[in-house]
């Protein structure tokens, strides 16, 4: 089992005691709103996405649970994974489904921790993201982790009833300072 350990957080796999409360999640239409939408379409569907990512690289599906150490209570998630049939580099995303957890350091700290785990333990030399250009927190959690806008792709993505356009952005192996140890 995978555990990722923070100063503020820890990542660990998702158990099905947390799936009832990812679904609610996901049921949330305002929970990224307005910068995304997160759908499912029934319970089991969702159910068999996370018990199937583990072997699937461009599986959508969460892959950490965000638990506050402090609190010990799940407050987000963040997922990769593989966003190109060519390309190989991963995408990351991250929610924190609990509001009054953000803003707080927890988003940062937990994205930081997964792409250093995807350094170390994986032969990718770019980590992205993509997120809409209205969606200053995220953006600018992504550039206090060292990630930098490398362009915008105009109306790339259709929610709340219009296309939108999003950044993206990369971090390299070599961005990240200080570089993960290896192993
Ligand atoms: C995006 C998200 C994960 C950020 O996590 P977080 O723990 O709140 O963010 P952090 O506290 O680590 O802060 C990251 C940066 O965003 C800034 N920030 C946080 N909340 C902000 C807000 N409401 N408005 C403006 N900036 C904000 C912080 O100041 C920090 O920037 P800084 O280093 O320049 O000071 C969280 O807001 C969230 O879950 N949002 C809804 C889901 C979402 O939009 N996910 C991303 C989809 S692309």
């Amino acid at each position: 089992m995978v555990v990722l350990e923070g100063s503020t957080v820890r990542l660990r796999p998702v158990s099905p005691a947390d799936y009832p409360v990812l679904y609610d999640w996901y049921q949330d239409p305002e929970l990224v709103a307005p910068f995304d939408r997160y759908a499912s379409e029934s319970y089991a569907a969702f159910v068999a996405s996370l018990e199937q990512a583990d072997g699937d690289p461009a599986s959508l599906a969460p892959r950490f649970a965000v638990e506050r150490r402090a609190e010990r209570d799940l407050v987000g998630v963040v997922g990769f994974y593989r966003a190109h049939p060519v390309l190989e580099y991963v995408d990351v995303w991250y929610v924190l489904g609990v509001r009054g957890a953000r803003g707080h350091g927890a988003g940062s700290e937990s994205v930081g921790l997964v792409a250093d785990h995807l350094f170390r333990t994986t032969t990718v030399e770019r980590v992205g993201a993509v997120c809409d250009v209205g969606n200053v927190p995220s953006y600018r959690l992504l550039e206090r982790l060292g990630f930098r806008r490398e362009g915008t792709l105009r109306s790339a993505l259709f929610h709340h009833g219009r296309w939108h356009d999003v950044h993206v952005y990369g971090l390299t192996r070599a961005d990240r300072t200080p570089p993960p140890a290896l192993g």
